[in-house]
């Protein structure tokens, strides 16, 4: 099993941004006249037609030009191909609670894994249509523009992102108490409701350090490319090799890596309190 050469590593990226802005397109179509909003199993786990649309246009484009790929889509599941060293993990809409709320803040996620690790990555924001893109080794841009992380140094410099999973009403594990924590120890923790954007905005330096936890493999598998190839750091909250079926995730500019993991593992499985430092 051969890594992808440089050549492959750019269809990739062709053909993901292309499905990525055919689906940001539906995405703009739909916004503002959705017919159907569901809650899939969990309170406050929405999807509307328009995760189903874009999600068809992505599955048509992709599989047109890799019939023999893997892949897992959030609102159609695995379609496997058993030998297939690749892997898509597609999120049509990453940002669907906002979105049916009509907060312009989602975007269309589309990593490819091979061998189990994530190589390609592609975030298109239909909003303000802007596309990052990345690949294993060939670094990482905005609209063409090479993308690099923060230079901020510390925590108390810094401007950092977190989410909550749809399972927060249900566990103590729900990231209240890390939330708190480092909303005192920095210049602010912000909550977006794309985690697909959030890792986006690490790697452009926008925003210094995410994490979360309860995350599948469509929300994240683009932007941890994006992150890794914009000079930033992905681990988990420990600051030990990211594990992608853990879901919990720490990703920096590097330079405040360690200090964001050690405020992490202070408060990691606490109730919710306030945790004054
Ligand atoms: C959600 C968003 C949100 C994160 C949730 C995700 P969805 O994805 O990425 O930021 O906090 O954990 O499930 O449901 O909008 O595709
Ligand atoms: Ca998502
Ligand atoms: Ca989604």
């Amino acid at each position: 099993m051969h890594p992808p050469s440089s050549q492959s590593l750019q269809i990739f990226l062709d053909v993901a941004s292309e499905a990525a802005q055919a689906a940001g397109g539906i995405l703009r179509d739909r916004w503002g006249q959705l017919q159907s909003i569901e809650e899939k199993g969990r309170a406050g786990d929405l999807v509307t037609e328009a995760d189903k649309e874009a999600e068809t246009a992505i599955l048509a484009i992709l599989e047109r030009h890799f019939p023999d790929h893997a892949f897992l889509a959030e609102e159609s599941g695995l379609l496997a191909q058993p030998r297939s060293d690749y892997l898509w993990a597609i999120d049509p809409l990453d940002g669907t609670t906002n979105y049916a709320h009509g907060y312009a803040i989602a975007a269309v996620s589309i990593g490819l894994l091979f061998d189990g690790q994530p190589w390609v990555g592609v975030v298109y924001n239909p909003f303000t249509n802007e596309l990052f893109r990345a690949a294993k080794g060939l670094g990482a841009t905005c609209d063409r523009r090479p993308l690099q992380v923060s230079a901020t140094l510390n925590l108390g410099q810094s401007l950092l992102v977190t989410g909550f999973a749809y399972d927060r009403r249900e566990t103590t594990d729900n990231n209240y108490a890390e939330f708190c924590y480092l909303t005192h120890l920095t210049q602010g923790v912000r909550r977006s409701g794309s985690a697909a954007l959030d890792l986006a905005s690490v790697a452009a330096g926008r925003l210094d350090g995410y994490w979360e936890r309860g995350l599948s493999l469509w929300d994240i598998a683009a932007g941890i490319v994006l992150v890794q190839e914009a000079g930033g750091l992905v681990s988990a909250y420990d600051g030990s090799a990211f594990k992608l079926e853990s879901g919990r995730i720490l990703a920096t500019n590097g330079k405040i890596h360690q200090s964001l993991s050690q405020a992490l593992q202070k408060t990691a499985l606490l109730p919710w309190s306030p945790i004054l430092p």
